[in-house]
């Protein structure tokens, strides 16, 4: 029997799409500035590992809904890997000194992570969601289809209670139900559980240690860009509109579970 799909043979080529894959770099500036290609490679960089980080996050909140707290735990691993990576990575991005920026900076003109929606999209899985991060993206576009999806989506804290409930903790029914739109709330009941499953149930406590490393690793990315983002620009305003590096900073340590700090001192 002839093969149906007689294509051309599997290469490295042609799998991974590596002719439009490098031909998608198209620096703005005039020469171009030699620095541009660094600035355009990294932030592509960054979208690929966000794109690896929404699938992964989708399967922490399917293990979880599965009661498969083990292999989430495996899975928010591999996440938390991903993380390490994404802040090294700011160190490249640091060898460019504020000169070198400037040479092409204004070819950005409003051009800025501000207006990247996979990353609104990792803040929305993660409870941090905003209307009006969607109303940024025309109607009709992927982003925005991607993001409105999300927002009516339950969130990865939102799995892991319904998860603790069927582990037969007694998590407040008017939590189970929430509204999965809304900003995750500390809460004293929720806390009083957190508190015995550390004092008393190894497994669990373990899958809240990988929760509390992942709050944690989101906010050493934001610290580390904020950071990057002084050095680079001083206290100019961003490219995207907001105040630039005073911004960015009211972002950090701001968590995303609450009730996981809030029990270190009840420990
Ligand atoms: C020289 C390098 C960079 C500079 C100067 C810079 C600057 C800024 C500034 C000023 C903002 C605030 C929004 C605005 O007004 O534009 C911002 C936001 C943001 N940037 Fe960068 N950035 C740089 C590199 C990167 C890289 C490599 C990424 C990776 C994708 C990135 C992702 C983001 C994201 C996701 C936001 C939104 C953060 C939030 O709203 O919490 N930036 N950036």
């Amino acid at each position: 029997m002839s093969d149906t799909h007689s294509e051309a043979a599997v290469t490295y080529g042609n799998y991974l799409k590596i002719d439009e894959l490098l031909s998608l770099q198209q620096p703005r500036s005039e020469g171009p500035e030699h620095d541009e290609m660094l600035f355009i490679v990294i932030h592509q960089v960054y979208e690929l590992w966000f794109k690896e980080l929404l699938h992964e996050f989708d399967r922490v909140r399917r293990l979880l809904e599965d009661d498969e707290p083990h292999r989430a735990q495996h899975t928010l691993k591999r996440i938390l890997t991903i993380l390490k990576v994404m802040v090294a990575q700011l160190d490249i991005l640091e060898t460019m000194t504020p000169l070198e920026f400037l040479s092409f900076r204004q070819r950005l003109e409003a051009a800025s992570g501000f207006q990247s929606d996979q990353f609104r999209q990792i803040e929305f899985l993660l409870g941090l969601k905003s209307e009006h991060a969607i109303r940024r993206f025309p109607e009709g576009s992927r982003a925005r289809a991607a993001l409105e999806r999300r927002y009516d989506e339950p969130t990865v804290w939102d799995a892991f209670l319904q998860y603790l409930s069927r582990e037969k903790y007694a998590v407040p029914e008017r939590l189970l139900a929430r509204d999965v739109i809304a900003p995750v709330e500390p809460s004293a009941e929720v806390q009083r559980i957190l508190v015995e499953i550390y004092r008393t149930d190894t497994k669990n406590a373990e899958l809240c240690e990988r929760l509390v490393d992942l709050d944690e690793g989101v906010q050493e990315w934001r610290y580390r860009h904020a950071k990057m983002v002084e050095r680079t620009i001083g206290a100019k305003p961003g490219t995207g509109g907001s105040t630039g590096a005073a911004y960015l900073r009211e972002t950090v340590g701001r968590p995303i579970f609450p009730d996981m700090w809030a029990i270190r001192s009840q420990l």
